[in-house]
């Protein structure tokens, strides 16, 4: 059976994958430029945005602050420094998230002017996010050592868990929590419906395909 302190980790690492996916993928959107699908340029940065912030916000910054940091706190004494750093670092990220989406706003509003602000932003915001997960995976990886052969149990019962996925199933609180609105169901969704968008825009049309050279 997995473990409180497994379960966390393995949920804070899932959430680590997507958002990593998710910037890689905004930065390569900014690289491609808006080019001749202009609306679909601007809609699929503004849904990436919004993952990024609210998903960070809503979910994964709870999950860890709640979660997961008191873990390593009492695993790894050393890391009050470094846990300390990325509670810092959640505040500031969600600030500028806000900022860059008012920037991309502006882009869209006011026109090329206002471009290169974002752009820039965006690729530090995107890089240092990243350089964030980074940090926090290599906590994860220490941690992980730490623990390996504990088999603490957590506060099972605690239906807070069972959104951030983290209750053994079958329990009573997980029965009861099935009938409300889990709201990473709704980030998985977004997530799924950005990335099938994403694909669209990035392969073109099949009527846009030049056609064969049939000889003559
Ligand atoms: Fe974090
Ligand atoms: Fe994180």
């Amino acid at each position: 059976m997995q473990t409180f302190a497994s379960r966390t980790m393995g949920t804070v690492h899932k959430d680590h994958h997507s958002l990593a996916a998710m910037l890689g993928a905004l930065k390569m959107v900014i690289a491609r430029g808006p080019q001749e699908g202009t609306e679909e340029f601007f809609r699929i940065l503004r849904a990436m945005l919004f993952y990024v912030r609210e998903f960070s916000e809503q979910v994964h910054y709870p999950r860890e602050s709640d979660l997961y940091f008191p873990l390593v706190m009492e695993a790894l004494p050393n890391a009050s420094v470094s846990v300390q750093r990325n509670e810092q670092s959640h505040v500031n990220a969600v600030y500028e998230l806000g900022m860059l989406q008012r920037q991309l706003s502006a882009w869209q509003q006011y026109g090329a002017s206002q471009r290169q602000a974002f752009e820039t932003a965006a690729v530090d915001l995107c890089d240092r996010y990243m350089a964030h997960i980074e940090l926090e995976e290599a906590d994860l990886a220490a941690l992980l050592t730490e623990l390996v052969d504990d088999d603490a149990q957590g506060p099972e019962r605690d239906p807070s868990l069972v959104h951030a996925g983290l209750l053994p199933t079958g329990s009573q609180a997980e029965t009861a929590a099935s009938f409300a609105i889990d709201p990473e169901q709704e980030f998985d969704r977004l997530y799924i419906d950005i990335t099938h968008r994403l694909t669209r825009f990035v392969t073109p049309p099949s009527g846009s395909k030049p056609l064969p050279h049939l000889g003559g």
